[in-house]
């Protein structure tokens, strides 16, 4: 005989909350097979009971407050899909998890953000707290590293984890367009945040590798110390020039032990073409994970969009269905340790520079020279990085400034900025320098 059912509460009903309704019911029997009870919605709940949402709600309970359906004794899962760190996400799944209701949710900034009291709350009142969804969507990356890797010592977790940027740096180099006109065909197509800056300054992959170092080294979240710089400034001519020197650029989010603190990075990266996530084009997302025990793996999909991250909600639903509950973060709340950052300028690696020196003597030789002067080895330098471009003649016609691109050899931040002050200092560029820094994966 079947268990009974689990009752959901689904606050929130955009388009992931239909689409989760809608894959509830399409899927009914199967999940029912999977769980060994029924999964059943005993309430909903949105601002606008009117608004058409193309699936029929008319057999549910509604609710106009999430907090009352949070607290309705007869639902079993809390599903918050309401989004946002604060106002009523957060006040309805406080009010779920300290009336020992499980929480299910897809709300990244609310787990990057209060992440460490609301697991605190969760594991005292012996309740899941899952959130599969709010990392890379379908790519089921917190249980592999909440269950799957569990035996495992983390070293770095790195990844490509907003759709938007990878579409727009891969149609910028597919397609040979500069960014701001690849920008507007992705807000058109639905992919960008309703505030592109969130996706283009690097925030959205902030907020998602603040949980993924939590669960990789057993931390409390600390969002405020994820070092942020955008893809804005990445132009074609970058990518021209990387590509001959062998690489792609990337938005990644970085977090490593470097033995001596951890760093938390969001940048533009660049990734050789030889690498497996180079090949991430579009929107999908990718994250490498290294481990001690099971050494370095890939995971590759969906990090956007109604059904993927229906998918990984309906997951998180299942595993409560089949009774599992695991430390919200992999490590016990109480056990999680302060975050102690590796501070930026110690970043050791490798680093492309892309100038526009004068073209006259000595100006090649001078900014060679500033990098000696650091300790920094060059692996590759190209002048007339990109064959459309010849140089450019000031108004005056006397100082042309030629396009060059360096590559070097693992250095450390402290010296790359040294030597990119005294480059500026110089006078040998006519730009300020653009500085990109490479990862091995
Ligand atoms: N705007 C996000 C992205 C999707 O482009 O990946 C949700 O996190």
């Amino acid at each position: 005989m079947m268990a009974p059912p689990l009752k959901l509460g689904i606050a929130g009903l955009g388009t992931v909350g239909a689409e989760l309704v809608r894959l509830l019911r399409a899927n009914r029997d199967q999940l029912g097979g999977r769980c060994g009870r029924l999964i059943h919605i005993a309430g909903v709940c949105a601002r606008d009971r009117g608004r058409g949402r193309g699936v029929d709600l008319s057999g549910y309970a509604w609710f106009d407050d999430p907090v009352t359906l949070a607290t309705e004794r007869k639902v079993d899962v809390f599903v918050e899909l309401i989004g946002g760190e604060e106002g009523a996400a957060r006040a309805s799944v406080e009010a779920a998890l300290g009336a020992g209701t499980h929480v299910v949710t897809a709300n990244k900034a609310l787990l990057a953000t209060h992440g460490a009291a609301l697991a605190a709350m969760a594991e005292q009142s012996g309740v899941a707290l899952n959130y599969e969804a709010a990392v890379a969507a379908a790519i089921p990356v917190v249980k592999v590293l909440r269950e799957g890797l569990a035996g495992n010592r983390m070293t770095r977790v790195s990844g490509i984890l907003n759709g938007t940027c990878n579409y727009i740096l891969t149609v910028m180099e597919r397609e040979q367009r500069e960014f701001d006109d690849v920008l507007a065909e992705a807000q058109a197509l639905g992919y960008a945040e309703a505030d592109p800056e969130f996706d283009i300054g690097g925030h959205d992959t902030a907020h998602k590798l603040a949980i993924l170092t939590s669960l990789a080294f057993a931390t409390r979240p600390a969002l405020g110390d994820v070092y942020i710089e955008g893809i804005t400034k990445v132009t074609l001519h970058d990518i021209r020039a990387v590509d001959q020197l062998g690489y792609r650029i990337k938005l990644l989010g970085v977090a490593q032990d470097t033995g001596n603190g951890i760093e938390q990075r969001v940048h533009p990266t660049l990734v050789s073409k030889s690498s497996p996530i180079a090949d991430v084009g579009g929107a999908f997302n990718a994250i490498v994970i290294e481990a001690d025990a099971a050494g370095s793996l890939m995971l590759e999909g969906q990090g956007a969009g109604a059904a993927p991250t229906v998918s990984a909600v309906i997951s998180d639903i299942v595993d409560i269905a089949c009774g599992g509950k695991r430390a919200v973060f992999g490590t016990q709340a109480s056990d999680l340790a302060t975050y102690q950052r590796a501070r930026m300028r110690a970043h050791e690696g490798g680093y492309y520079i892309g100038l526009k020196a004068h073209d006259r003597p000595g100006a090649v030789a001078g900014i060679a020279k500033a990098m000696a002067d650091q300790s920094i080895s060059l692996e590759s330098i190209i002048q007339r990085a990109d064959p459309d471009e010849a140089g450019d003649v000031a108004p005056d016609g006397e100082s042309r400034s030629m396009p060059v691109a360096l590559v070097t050899h693992e250095t450390n931040e402290a010296a790359i900025r040294t030597a990119l002050e005294t480059i500026r200092a110089d006078g040998h560029i006519a730009e300020p320098p653009h500085m990109i820094r490479i990862e091995q994966i």
